[in-house]
């Protein structure tokens, strides 16, 4: 048997290199536990009767699927009793969730977008769990919602699972961006890329491009650059993916680089973007820097972005440093354009 790393020995040598608390240790190891369920659910499909709509809706106001609902239900349960945690967020809870007065409480705080790309799973394509873990302030028993309402940066840890052809999860704690992935004879998921390292320049594009006649100046202007290829001001040609599962399309960027674009559009500026900050956003910003790479809404780094609202929205320009760099570019010419008269 080759010498292989499952997540349990990579967290217990994070914890001896004090990268990470034993608490700390604990609560990812229950989230990647909670995933492999979740992994298990998407993978039975329609005979699981898992699919289709579960009959009511988020506070989005978006339909839920009955895997979102059961994914909600799977993460809380797990978190619930190990004591590592003091609340928990989810973009299917209106509110955040307390922890049961029957277990003690921990001084970590978990946001997570259960099921990523839910409109994905009916048509059997990737979907994923989203998750950020912040410190909870001192004394906030239980937390309410200001107290979630911290900026990226200060995430002590993030990642995300992809149910694909593998189930994947990439993690990060302050210390680079790894992946693992799930041997389902053993249950473990194993580290198969140490250290990921998104490369600067890329010639592939992620964007919606059916909103194209909703796209300010800027994108209107960086995506028809790309779109004009080598007979244009880029001099080269650049290729466009599009899964529509935000996780799988930060994956492929994770895995060989990229730039993924959801501006904030006519259709969806009087919400701020379309991409919730705290849940999708924020961890994806934070691996993606662990991973050299960049993100941003455009005119400010992500991770800098002070939340006002646990469910708020928030454009998204994310990748390859050298492309995010490009469109900011884009957006920082149209700025001083506009101010110039
Ligand atoms: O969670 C929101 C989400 O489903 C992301 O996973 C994905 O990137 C995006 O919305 C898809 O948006 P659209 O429906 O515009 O393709
Ligand atoms: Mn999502």
């Amino acid at each position: 048997m080759p010498n292989r790393t499952p997540l349990t020995r990579f967290l217990i040598e994070a914890e001896r290199a004090g990268q990470i608390t034993p608490e700390l240790r604990l609560l990812i190891e229950v989230v990647a536990r909670a995933c492999k369920s979740i992994a298990n659910e998407v993978r039975k499909g329609a005979l699981g009767g898992v699919l289709g709509d579960a009959g009511t809706g988020n506070v989005q106001g978006e339909a839920q699927k009955k895997l979102d609902v059961l994914s909600n239900e799977i993460l809380l349960e797990a978190n619930a009793w190990g004591g590592h945690l003091a609340g928990i967020a989810s973009e299917e809870l209106d509110e955040p969730h307390a922890i049961p007065d029957a277990y003690p409480k921990g001084n970590f705080l978990l946001l997570f977008d259960p099921l990523d790309g839910s409109s994905n799973i009916d048509v059997n394509v990737s979907v994923g769990t989203i998750f950020s873990v912040l410190r909870c302030p001192d004394g906030a028993s239980p937390p309410t919602t200001r107290d979630f309402l911290q900026p990226g940066r200060t995430q002590v840890a993030a990642g995300y699972t992809v149910y694909g052809p593998s189930t994947v999860l990439v993690l990060t704690v302050g210390f680079g961006t790894h992946c693992f992935t799930l041997d389902r004879d053993t249950g473990s998921f194993i580290l198969t890329r140490r250290d990921i390292r998104i490369p600067a320049d890329t010639a592939e594009y992620a964007i919606n491009s059916s909103n194209a006649r909703h796209w300010d100046a800027p994108a209107r202007r960086y995506i028809g650059e790309l779109e004009a290829g080598s007979t244009g001001p880029r001099g080269r040609d650049f290729n466009m993916r599009w899964v529509a599962s935000m996780v799988a399309d930060v994956h492929r960027i994770i895995s060989r680089g990229g730039i993924f674009l959801y501006p904030a559009d006519a259709k969806c500026r009087d919400k701020g973007g379309r991409l919730r900050l705290m849940y999708e956003a924020n961890p994806m910003a934070l691996l993606i820097e662990q991973a050299g790479g960049a993100a941003s809404t455009g005119s400010q780094r992500l991770l800098e972005v002070q939340p006002t609202g646990l469910h708020q929205r928030v454009p998204v320009v994310l990748g390859s440093k050298n492309e995010v760099a490009e469109y900011e570019r884009c957006v920082a010419e149209a700025t001083a354009r506009r101010a110039s008269g």
